[in-house]
């Protein structure tokens, strides 16, 4: 049979045609790395993060129609496009070609931040449009359709709303809300229909929230408070009006060889690479006879289980096969029995055959594909759903595989195929798998087809799935249960399949508990005896693989009784005779309130009178926005090879605490196309040394190894494939040494501390406020840690110049000086040789701070001896094992207050997670200490902490520096005050609130203080008092859901501390009038160029755009400090102010003496008199810090207030939470653009909220991270917003210590999200009031399912109760 060895495809309309291609290249690794198509982004390699997202387009010759798709690039094998159109970010348009309507709305609607996940939104939503247009059938997408669309993307940065609003301007809502506004008010379109999507817009039904038209009094998000409005408020962020229509009839046409002919399609391919060899078969006896002669070979589809686990499990499959074109499996037959789907049949076309059956059969026929409907709505991302199969689901044989359980439930019929013993059809039960991620099928056979049989009148099915995060996210357990009654009145059960996923290694039937059920009657008895079978027939050790034992074995009492009071519900219904459960009992069956996101957003708008010209205060847009929505925005990683680029790979430590025996890297070195292999032994032990606070860290590990991921080594090879390879042919002996020391308990334990890192700090007497306290209360918390999951992961280049005298390095770091400092010391090079360029970063958040470092020294050490440039991006995993994140803290707490709820002393002790080195954790503490006890004025005390040595990554600076986890600390006494008291936490809140004049723990006395302005404004604005009463009327009303809301404020002190206080700037002015500036900050998406662009547009009077900022450099603006502690805006905005006020009054003389001149006459005119026309500008805040010693100095130049009121839903018996709505109101003086920093304060709320209810970080007893990725470790997705969400900007609040009276606003809002935990701790109390529990008690962050599920204590968790202790899977420090 003749091959063809040649893959052809289609890259946005142009033709590649590749007879080289290795069949182990992902798609997207030939669209950076061979076509040079760099706005594809890599955030994670595993089909999780969606910065991948590209659309992948086929013409389906027998329905004679174009396909287009979303997919990850990333998975998708370059063989696998073979005869498809592949279209990339780049190929919808361009700055220069103009914009996409899709890429021009996410950027105009500030939906881009540091711009990485920005090409793969755009993708998804490019994609979704295309496919509503395919056929010629063009309709709108719904936002039913966005939500689903996005569901495999996540950005760090913006909180998503942003990204919504944008793009809900192309969805058919708006489009009906829009014409019916023009028909009825004529106006023009403004910032979307505000009034949100399930009440209609507040344009045309008259109402916000109930408060009246925002058409009608002018307002345009939000309430409608008239006395609130300024005259001449204009309350837009971005300016429908301005958007270009979307046409699809616009679009590039399918490439027409593609359509025409079925020749590629029709292909038999046998691409042959050095170790892997890609079949592509297209008849049935084409696959068999290949199974036949490879039977170890591997069937692949999505390749969404196979890519996994070649890159993650380093797995090598040398034979595959692609069976998309074997037209038996990718079938789909209806028959009398049910449907049959071939087994390469994708989700998501399992989906919509399912939904169209659904829509025309019967229902009682379709119960079980409503299931498995259900059920794909959850089942991973989109891009995923839409290239996985079923047959891979079945295959692969995971224990937590979604589809499993209903497959068994059903007993679905599986038909398999061979070369020699033909076909043959299995029942799926119990014995189908018959071990972990194995089957009953042969090596030699081939999955042909499922059949989903019909159910019928008597019977119910149902599935079940509780997960980490809600949407794409794999199951902790599921479950599927399919009940049979006969005739009778009451029914009684006939037969009966109970089926597990999560609780054993495979899916398991629980035949036990089905025989209890069969031969008896739905009644209260039955769902008991059923409930006590179940406990002890599915028991689990307590170290089982996936933790959580106790957690898990509720869920799966918690599925059944869902089950049971809905099939009771459901026959009581039909059957008068039997006695219908109370109402509140209900509740068990029904899912979280959903609604359609709604959002506002308030600011105070530039006086009528501010020039046109001057930007100051005006929302706009993020400087590069649109070349990030363009994929023009150069990242690190997108610059193209250097000539004889080498790629280091790091070799990691894999063992926390042990003695480095030995290094072999001969067998790396013997692998074709290494070059080097580095370690201690090449260095200098003097110059072997990182450390900020003090030098306590090695560049690669001498004798002693103190955590997992620690750096040993690294492998320097010909490309980045042969480097990883090698590294993990290095062979490391180790030598274990103890103790081994995770968590704080273990730290205390054996007094494992950094040295001189004890802090104290103390006002007042505590011993005495405690005596005067009626009440004392003692308790604990503690907070695990937050891996920065910036999208970028740390990523440098250096390139060695002048014969070796010289080096630039490229890196994604938030600290270029720093670098700059550490790789002089590192080399022996003078810094005037060593240049650092930051052009902008995919993300930081305090994770590029200090860490940056450990991959960049290395690489520039090995530039320097091998002269030749040297590259290294971390893997998402290798980034999440080397370096640190956020301190978990543990905090004991004593608080002594009187019966009104005055609080009258605080003592507490704090420990920190440092990790093995000390990094920034002392400072992390300090701020703890600081600013802990958040906006109260406790008039006593006692606040000591210290950092804990342990063996992990060392952990470091994020967002928040130690504030968010020492203010969780203080609100969690003060709601055990409240709950002693048995009165409204807000009420002590309110009690306790600073006010100006008002003395902090460290002597300083506050000014200016606007935080009772906040708190009275939230309160008001998030209806406090009404969402209490509604939320205890609903909580009267539902035993299995309660509602619980929290108010609090947050107060958070700005500065960056002496000598790092500083900042420069470097303002260069040319004859064609355009300037070019440079300042010492990077950016990373918070919009610090478009700010610095905006106060020089002020002081020069000159329009933003001939201003421009290319790049951060350290041979411009030298010892800059790093772009930290939400301070960067006021530094350097100073520093540029003074740069260009010099030029200003330069140019003095020349606008006297032409003052009706432009600005460019008065340039030229001062250069033709030989005047300097560049400036430097230098800034230094006035405060001269803290001394630890004399307990003197003002660590804080000013602070940032702001309140925030969430209410949120949980579900009782599985833990899911959702936030039903949260409004902030943020005193940002004058905010130098509302719309940078509204996004700011929602991107911050949203990480804040991931840090205390869904982020969790564990690790092996030995120490090795689990949560290494996407997949295992969970930040908030677009499904995770507040359904409302509403954002105020404090009006009438200057601030006069910062540029242009403005406020920093990076970190502040973050602690908001705090009022989401104490919302659900607030459920939680209503939960145990149930059970007759009341009081205080422990609920540590983050509120994840399991800690929510568990602390709602009822008769299931007593079932299944675990004893403490003993060994377990995983700790979490
Ligand atoms: C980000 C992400 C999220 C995910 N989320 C979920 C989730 O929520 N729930 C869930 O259950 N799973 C999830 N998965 C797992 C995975 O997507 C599914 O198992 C999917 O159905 C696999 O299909 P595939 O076509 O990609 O399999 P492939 O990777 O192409 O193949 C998988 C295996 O099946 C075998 N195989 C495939 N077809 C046949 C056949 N016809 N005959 C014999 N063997 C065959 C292959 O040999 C291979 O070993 C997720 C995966 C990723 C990457
Ligand atoms: S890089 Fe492909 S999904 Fe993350
Ligand atoms: S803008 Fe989305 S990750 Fe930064």
């Amino acid at each position: 049979m003749s091959a063809s060895q040649e893959i052809v495809f289609f890259v946005n309309g142009e033709k590649v045609a590749d007879p080289n291609v290795d069949p182990e290249w992902t798609l997207l690794y030939y669209l950076r790395k061979k076509l040079y198509l760099s706005g594809t982004k890599l955030g994670c390699a595993e089909g999780g993060c969606g910065a991948c997202t590209v659309m992948i387009s086929r013409y389906d010759h027998e329905a004679q129609k174009v396909v287009h798709l979303s997919a990850n690039a990333c998975l998708t094998p370059v063989c696998a496009v073979h005869g498809q159109a592949v279209t990339t970010v780049e190929g919808i348009g361009s700055t220069q070609r103009g914009l996409h309507a899709v890429q021009q709305r996410i950027a105009a609607a500030h939906g881009s931040q540091c711009g990485f996940c920005t090409p793969g939104i755009v993708m998804s939503m490019y994609a979704l449009l295309r496919a509503c247009s395919a056929d010629g059938k063009t309709r709108k997408p719904s936002i039913k359709d966005l939500e689903v669309a996005f569901q495999g993307n996540l950005c760090r940065c913006t909180g998503y709303r942003p990204i919504i609003e944008g793009f809900r301007t192309l969805t058919e809502e708006w489009e009906r809300c829009d014409s019916r506004l023009l028909a009825t008010n004529g106006a023009s379109i403004v910032n979307g229909c505000v009034g949100g999507l399930t009440n209609g817009c507040c344009k045309t039904n008259g109402k916000v929230n109930g408060n009246g038209c925002c058409q009608a009094n002018g307002e345009v998000n939000g309430s409608c408070d008239e006395d609130e409005r300024a005259p001449g408020d204009m309350e837009i962020l971005f300016d429908t009006s301005k958007f270009k229509p979307y046409d699809s009839s616009q679009e590039p046409i399918f490439p027409p060889e593609l359509q025409l002919s079925q020749g590629l399609d029709q292909q038999y391919l046998m691409i042959k690479g050095p170790r892997v060899t890609w079949y592509r078969p297209t008849t049935l006896e084409q696959l068999l006879l290949l199974k036949h002669i490879h039977p170890q070979a591997r069937i692949v589809v999505g390749n969404t289980e196979i890519g996994v686990e070649v890159k993650f499990k380093n797995l090598l499959y040398p034979v595959l096969m692609h069976p998309t074109k074997v037209k038996e499996l990718v079938a789909i037959h209806q028959s009398s029995s049910g449907i049959k789907f071939g087994s390469s049949v994708t989700l998501n076309d399992i989906d919509s055959t399912l939904k169209t059956a659904i829509d025309r059969l019967p229902e009682p026929k379709t119960r079980v594909f409503k299931a498995i409907v259900d059920m794909l709505h959850w089942f991973a991302g989109k891009q995923i759903r839409n290239v996985a199969a079923v047959g891979g689901n079945i295959m692969t044989g995971s224990p937590i595989s979604d589809l499993n359980p209903i497959f068994i439930a059903a007993n679905c019929e599986i038909e398999l195929a061979s070369k020699d013993g033909g076909r043959r059809t299995v029942t799926m039960d119990g014995s189908f798998f018959t071990g972990y991620r194995k089957n009953i099928v042969k090596p030699n056979e081939v999955m042909l087809s499922i059949t989903v049989p019909y159910s019928h009148e008597g019977m119910f099915f149902k599935a079940y799935k509780q997960a980490r995060r809600r949407e794409d996210d794999i199951s902790i357990v599921n479950a599927a249960f399919q009940v049979e009654f006969d005739g009778s009145r009451p029914p009684v059960v006939k037969k009966a399949n109970l089926v597990f996923g999560g609780m054993a290694p495979t899916v398991v039937e629980a035949k036990k508990a089905a025989k209890i059920l069969v031969g008896r009657k739905i009644d209260a008895q039955l769902m008991e005896d059923v409930c006590n079978v179940l406990s002890d027939e599915l028991p689990l050790s307590p170290d089982a693989p996936g933790g959580m034992i106790a957690y898990r074995r509720s869920l799966t009492l918690g599925f059944f009784y869902k089950f049971f009071v809905d099939l009771h519900e459901n026959i009581c219904r039909d059957d008068p005779s039997m006695e219908c459960l109370p109402e509140r009992l209900l509740s068990a069956s029904q899912g979280l309130s959903a609604a359609t996101p709604q959002s506002s957003q308030y600011f105070q708008v530039v006086p009528p009178d501010q020039p046109k010209i001057d930007p100051i205060g005006r929302p706009i847009p993020h400087s590069s926005a649109f070349k990030q929505a363009t994929g023009e925005a150069v990242y690190c990683d997108d610059l193209p090879r250097f000539e004889n680029e080498l790629y280091l790979s790091l070799v990691l430590s894999t063992r926390a605490h042990a003695k480095v025996v030995s290094i072999d890297a001969d067998p790396a070195l013997a692998i074709e196309g290494v070059r080097a292999f580095f370690c201690a032994s090449d260095l200098d032990p003097m110059r072997n040394k990182l450390g900020v606070m003090v030098k306590d860290e090695e560049i690669f590990a001498s004798s002693i190894v103190e955590s997992i991921g620690q750096v040993i080594g690294a492998v320097v090879a010909i490309d980045q494939a042969t480097a990883q390879r090698a590294s993990k042919l290095v062979k490391v002996v180790y030598e274990d040494l103890h103790p081994l020391i995770l968590t704080i308990e273990e730290a205390i334990a054996h007094k494992s501390f950094h040295e001189g890192t004890n802090r104290m700090l103390t006002k007042g007497d505590v011993d005495a406020g405690m005596k005067m306290s009626t009440h004392v209360l003692e308790g604990e918390v503690h907070l695990g840690g937050q891996e920065h999951f910036y999208l970028e992961t740390n990523c440098a280049i250096a390139i060695p110049r002048e014969d070796g005298n010289e080096l630039e390095v490229i890196c994604s770091t938030q600290h270029p000086d720093e670098l700059q400092r550490l790789i002089s010391e590192a080399v022996g090079m003078k810094a005037n040789h060593i240049v650092c360029r930051v052009k902008r970063l995919g993300g930081a958040f305090g994770g590029k701070e200090t860490q940056s470092p450990i991959i960049a020294v290395p690489v520039a050490i090995a530039a320097l001896k091998l002269k030749r440039a040297v590259r290294c991006m971390l893997d998402r995993d290798e980034d999440m094992v080397a370096t640190g994140g956020r301190n978990p803290f543990h905090g004991k707490y004593k608080m002594g207050f009187t019966s009104d709820g005055k609080i009258l002393s605080y003592e507490v002790d704090l420990y920190n997670n440092a990790g093995r080195s000390l990094d920034l954790s002392s400072l992390v503490i300090e701020q703890a200490l600081m600013l802990g006890q958040n906006g109260y004025n406790i008039p006593n005390v006692r606040s000591k902490g210290v950092c804990c040595k342990t063996n992990l990554q060392s952990n470091t600076a994020f967002r928040g520096f130690g504030a968010p986890q020492g203010m969780l600390i203080t609100e969690n006494a003060i709601t055990d005050v409240a709950a002693i008291l048995g009165v409204d936490p807000a009420k002590i809140r309110e009690k306790n609130m600073v006010k100006n004049g008002d003395t902090m723990i460290y002597d300083h006395t506050l000014q200016n203080c606007t935080l009772q302005k906040c708190w009275e404004e939230c309160l008001k604005k998030s209806a406090y008092n009404q969402k209490r009463r509604e939320s205890e009327a609903f909580n009267k009303k539902n035993r299995w859901r309660k509602r619980g809301v929290c108010i609090l404020p947050t107060m958070f002190g700005i500065s960056l501390v002496f000598p790092i206080n500083q900042a420069g700037a470097l303002v260069l002015v040319y004859t064609d009038g355009s300037v070019l500036i440079t300042h010492g900050g990077t950016e990373m998406g918070q919009g610090l160029h478009t700010k610095m662009i905006q106060v020089a547009s002020r002081v020069l009077e000159i329009p933003e755009d001939i201003i421009y900022i290319s790049e951060t450099s350290t041979d411009k603006i030298p010892n800059a400090p790093p772009t930290a502690a939400s301070s960067s805006s006021d530094l350097n905005g100073m520093a540029v102010l003074n740069a260009c006020r010099k030029i200003k009054q330069r140019l003095k003389p020349y606008v006297a003496a032409d003052p009706k001149g432009s600005w460019n006459d008065w340039v030229n005119a001062a250069y033709l008199d030989s005047v300097n026309l560049s400036a430097s500008g230098f800034y230094r805040s006035p405060n001269p810090g803290y001394d630890w010693e004399t307990h003197t100095g003002n660590p804080h130049h000013y602070y940032t207030y702001g309140a925030a009121c969430s209410e949120v839903e949980i579900d009782c018996l599985t833990g899911d939470h959702q936030v039903l709505s949260t409004d902030i109101v943020m005193d940002l003086g004058e905010s130098l653009n509302p719309a940078i920093d509204i996004g700011q304060v929602e991107g911050a709320f949203m990480q804040g909220y991931g840090l205390y209810t869904l982020e969790e970080l564990t690790y092996s007893p030995t120490g090795m991270l689990y949560s290494r990725g996407p997949g295992t470790y969970k930040i908030p997705g677009f499904s995770n917003i507040p359904t409302k969400f509403n954002v105020s900007l404090l009006r009438g609040a200057p601030n006069p210590r910062a540029v242009y009276s403005s406020k920093a606003v990076g970190e502040p809002p973050l602690a908001l999200a705090m009022s989401v935990f104490f919302a659900i701790k607030d459920a939680i109390t209503s939960a145990r009031s149930e059970s007759g529990l009341s009081g205080p008690f422990r609920l540590d962050s983050p509120a994840t399912s399991a800690r929510i599920r568990m602390a709602c204590e009822d008769h299931i968790t007593k079932k299944v109760s675990v004893e403490e202790g003993g060994p377990s899977w995983n700790i979490i420090p």
